[in-house]
Order: structure tokens, then C-alpha cells, then sequence
């Protein structure tokens, strides 16, 4: 027997996971698992900001309908009402924690804080800190966890599978250290807070984006994923070949941008009554056609329309960004292109963030929780992250502390990875690379069962060769590469059984929605994919 390391071992330090720890840190010790560096991990790059209910003009049930119709029919209504229900009052956590929203100018406005508009949306409801919001959000919760003094950050750890006992409980979570040693984290609840998947394709939103590591260890576990499918393209990445990913918020549409395709016509207009301003799924296919028809492989955000001043005041990070990479938005055109952005499957999960392995946890977007359904609308995504970050923390103190049982340390299946083991990296890296363009080319916009069938042909040969390269998954990074290719194979898996399309999940060869329609589910035991 052994006492835990901690009460609560959580993997990952974005919104989710900082909110977590401070809500339950006054009452149980935490470990935090975050990457050293804070540019990594997607809430960090969210630009537009975080929809509520904020304004006297604005009520709920909007907020709930507009998140149901751009989920395509496939949101859970009770996890949306209970989203939306408790964001007001997150919104109030963060501004007591310090988060500098940006004021409304307006000395009339009726909400003191100044509320965008992003797709999807039928009112004013973003609430955001300039056009960096996630920064702003992160950058004050990481204070206020540095100044805790019962949260032990690990930042030099690269978490690689969670620990079980032989009743199939997690008890926590095995990694490697920045000196290469193997190590084990014990603790009687583990929350994983490790973000999407978005990392699995060639072009996207974030710099340094995840792969889904934490979907598919909590799928080692036993975990359910649902949902895989349904990853979301962010219409508007700078189309900047050489340069690094960077995301043009949907606030600049929001605030009144147009999207012009080659011949410089707004082709928003014919295709949909809300324009620039319909759900993401529709713009980004509208954008992928034109892209398709046209010669130049991107289409143009305007925003000249707006002037100097507007666009200085709103956007002084794309307009810095921007400028940085030669372009100046007051005068000229941002090219775009859309790009992977946001998994809106992942862990099945209930209003807690309980999983169904026992102890074991899973909140932002590793999780699914029904909110997004098919099709996440803009800036639902920060909200969901604080409102079960902050369901879990309940949930977490509530429980009976006399039940809290010790933990068998001894007899969990360690890791056989070796650290130091020699292994060719560059061919892993090239592996990787493939896979990205496997998923790119037949897994992203649009899909056809005979790009389907190529993409879970082509994953396995990479598997295979993997495999040939290191046997025994021995070093941390043969072990992360198979995470991912496996991952990508449930994807494809879960995409070619939706025998329809519907809102991120378009197929050429089911145009239509089906009747039956429901969320998808998978394990990894029952899915024939093989570990
Ligand atoms: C954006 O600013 O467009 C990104 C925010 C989000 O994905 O909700």
C-alpha cells in the first residue's frame, strides 16, 4: 500500500485544466501537467473570445437554439442548456480572477464589457479580451496557479498512458521526464485536459496543435469516444505558405469582414441568408469549392471596408501578425484558407467530466459532452472548458473524502518504454508527416467512401512501417506516433460507419441527412483497430 501523490492528477494546462485546479486547490492537492512552454496547447491561441449570456437584450434560449441549429441536430440538449445555464456565472469566475475583458467604449452600453459577434450567433454575446482572448484568460489563470501553494506543476514531464489497478481504476498516469527517466504519477482522481486532435492533419489553426494523446490513453483505459468524425475546419487561417499557422478570428466576419472569392465577389451571398456569418461547417465547404474552382489556393478576408481606427482598436494582434508577415489588412486583403481547428468528438463524458473508467476524468476538448453535436459554434468552445472545469471541481470536493480509498501502487502494467532507446527519429518524423497528408487529403471537408477506404489502407501501411522501425514501442515517440496513427484510424473508422451528411461530416456519396441519426460511438477493444 502507498498514499497517492496527490488528490487530483490533472494532464494539461490550458483553460480547462487551470480552472480546474484553482476551484478545487483550497481543498485537495493537485498535481498540474502542463508543457513548459505556454504558446503550446490551443486555448492559448483562441482569438475571438467566449460566448454567454452577458447583455440585458440577449436571454438563454437564443444562446441555446443557436448552439442546437449550428450542431446540425446532433447536440444533447440537456448538455447545452446546462452549458449555456452556468456561463454568466463562469464569465464572473474569470473576471473575478482578473481576466482584462475589453470594456464596451459605449458609456451607454447596458453590459459594461464590450460583446462581439462571431457565426452562428442571432446577437451581440462574445465576451473577449481584444482579439486575443485565450491568451489574456490563460495568462491570468497561470498567475494565480503559480501563487498556489498546493498545486505542484510538472512541467517537465511528457505524460504517455494513464495507470490502472486490477479493479480497472485509474490511479494515474505514467511519463517521461525532461532526463529521460520513467515516472510514475499516482492519484485518486486523474482529469485529463489535453485538447483535440486537431494535430492529426497537415494544416492548422494552432502552432503546436495536439494529436489527441489524451483521447487515446483514456481509449487504452477502456474510455468511450464518440464523435470522432465531426473535427471542425476553422473557415479563416492566414494563408501564409512560409509562415506559421495563425487563425484570423471569426470576429473580423463578426464585425462585418467579406469573404471574396477570386473574381472578387462576396460568394457568401448566394448561399446562405446569414452570409459570413452562417456556421462554421457551411463557410468552410463554401471556401473549400472556391478554392477548388479557383488557381490561387486560397480566398480573401476584406476588411478595408471597416477602416484604420476600427480595425486597430478590434484587432490589434492579427493587424501586428499580419504587418509582421508583410501584409497591411488596412489596405489590402487577408488571404485565407481554412484549416483544422477544433475536434468536437472526443471522451464521452457526463455533466462531471466523469468518463466511464472509474476515476477518471476528461474536460475541455478531449471530452465530448453533446454541447457541439456535429458543429461547434464559434466561441462555445472557452465555455465549455470553464463550465465543466468548474462542474468537475463540485463534483470533485463533494465526494465523501472517508471514501477516498488508498491506491495499490505496486501492481499496475508499467510502461515498457525505454527511453534512451535508439530509434530513427527522422523516419518517425516522415511517418508523422504521412499520416498528416493521409488525413488531409481524405479525412478533412469534403469525404467519399473511396477516399475513406484509401485513408484506413494507407494508415495501416504506416502502422506496419512504424512498427518495422520499433517493434516493442520502445521510445516515448514511437508510442506517441502510434497514439496518433490509431487515432486517425478510429476517426476514419467512425467516419465511413455515418452513412450521411451532416454538419462537419460532409460525403459525396451520402449528400443527405439520415432519420436515425445519433452520436457515434466507439471503444478501442470493439473497434477492430488494431493497438
Ligand atoms: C475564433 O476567434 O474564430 C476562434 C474562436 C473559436 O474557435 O471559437
Amino acid at each position: 500500500m502507498s498514499t497517492p501523490t496527490s488528490d487530483i492528477l490533472i494532464i494539461g494546462g490550458g483553460v480547462a485544466g487551470l480552472t480546474l485546479a484553482l476551484d478545487v486547490a483550497d481543498h485537495l492537492s493537485v498535481t498540474l501537467v502542463r508543457p513548459a512552454l505556454d504558446d503550446q496547447g490551443a486555448s492559448r491561441w483562441a482569438q475571438g473570445g467566449i460566448a454567454a449570456v452577458l447583455s440585458p437584450d440577449d436571454n438563454l434560449e437564443d444562446h441555446v437554439n443557436d448552439t442546437l441549429i449550428a450542431g446540425d441536430g446532433l447536440c444533447d440538449e440537456e448538455a447545452v442548456r446546462f452549458t449555456v445555464t452556468h456561463g454568466p456565472k463562469a464569465i464572473q469566475w474569470l473576471i473575478d480572477n482578473g481576466v482584462p475583458f475589453t470594456p464596451d467604449p459605449d458609456p451607454a452600453a447596458r453590459y459594461p464589457y464590450h460583446l462581439t459577434r462571431e457565426g452562428g450567433h442571432n446577437a451581440r454575446r462574445i465576451i473577449h479580451a481584444d482579439d486575443a482572448t485565450g491568451r489574456a484568460v490563460v495568462e491570468a489563470l497561470v498567475n494565480k496557479v503559480a501563487a498556489h501553494p498546493r498545486i505542484t506543476q510538472r512541467s517537465d514531464l511528457t505524460v504517455l498512458n494513464l495507470l490502472s489497478d486490477h479493479t480497472g481504476r485509474c490511479i494515474g498516469a505514467q511519463g517521461v521526464d525532461s532526463e529521460q527517466r520513467l515516472q510514475a504519477l499516482f492519484a485518486q482522481h486523474t482529469v485529463i485536459a489535453t485538447g483535440g486532435a486537431s494535430g492529426l492533419y497537415r494544416h492548422t489553426t494552432t502552432p503546436a496543435p495536439s494529436s489527441g494523446e489524451g483521447m487515446m490513453m483514456a481509449a487504452e483505459l477502456g474510455a468511450t469516444l464518440c464523435n470522432l468524425e465531426f473535427q471542425q475546419f476553422h473557415p479563416t487561417c492566414l494563408f501564409d505558405p512560409d509562415g506559421p499557422a495563425f487563425l484570423i478570428s471569426e470576429a473580423v466576419r463578426g464585425e462585418g469582414g467579406h469573404l471574396l472569392n477570386e473574381a472578387g465577389q462576396r460568394f457568401m451571398l448566394d448561399l446562405d441568408a446569414r452570409a459570413e456569418l452562417a456556421p462554421r461547417d457551411i463557410v468552410a465547404r463554401a471556401i473549400d469549392a472556391q478554392i477548388q474552382q479557383g488557381t490561387q489556393g486560397h480566398v480573401w478576408l476584406d476588411i478595408r471596408h471597416l477602416g484604420d481606427t476600427a480595425i486597430r482598436h478590434h484587432f490589434p494582434t492579427i493587424l501586428a501578425h499580419c504587418a509582421s508577415r508583410g501584409m497591411d489588412i488596412t489596405r489590402q486583403p487577408i488571404p485565407v484558407v481554412p484549416a483544422a481547428h477544433y475536434s468536437c468528438g472526443g471522451v464521452a463524458t457526463n455533466h462531471v467530466g466523469a468518463t466511464d473508467v472509474a476515476n477518471l476524468y476528461a474536460i475541455g476538448e478531449t471530452a465530448y459532452t453533446g454541447l457541439h453535436g456535429a458543429n461547434r459554434m464559434a466561441s462555445n468552445s472557452l465555455l465549455e472548458c470553464l463550465v465543466y472545469a468548474r462542474s468537475c471541481a463540485q463534483h470533485l470536493l463533494s465526494l465523501p473524502r472517508s471514501l477516498s480509498q488508498s491506491i495499490v501502487t505496486s501492481n499496475y502494467q508499467a510502461s515498457t518504454v525505454q527511453p534512451n532507446a535508439h530509434v530513427d527519429l527522422g523516419a518517425l518524423h516522415i511517418m508523422r508527416r504521412e499520416m498528416r497528408s493521409v488525413m488531409s487529403q481524405y479525412v478533412s471537408i469534403v469525404r467519399s467512401n473511396q477516399g475513406l477506404a484509401a485513408a484506413s489502407k494507407a494508415l495501416a501501411g504506416i502502422k506496419a512501417e512504424l512498427e518495422g522501425v520499433d517493434k516493442a514501442m520502445s521510445h516515448p515517440e514511437s508510442v506517441r506516433l502510434k497514439q496518433a496513427i490509431t487515432l486517425a484510424q478510429l476517426t476514419v473508422l467512425a467516419a465511413s460507419q455515418r452513412h450521411e451528411s451532416r454538419g462537419l461530416h460532409y460525403s459525396i456519396d451520402w449528400p443527405d441527412h439520415c432519420a436515425l441519426s445519433g452520436p457515434s460511438k466507439l471503444t478501442l477493444a470493439g473497434s477492430g483497430v488494431a493497438e
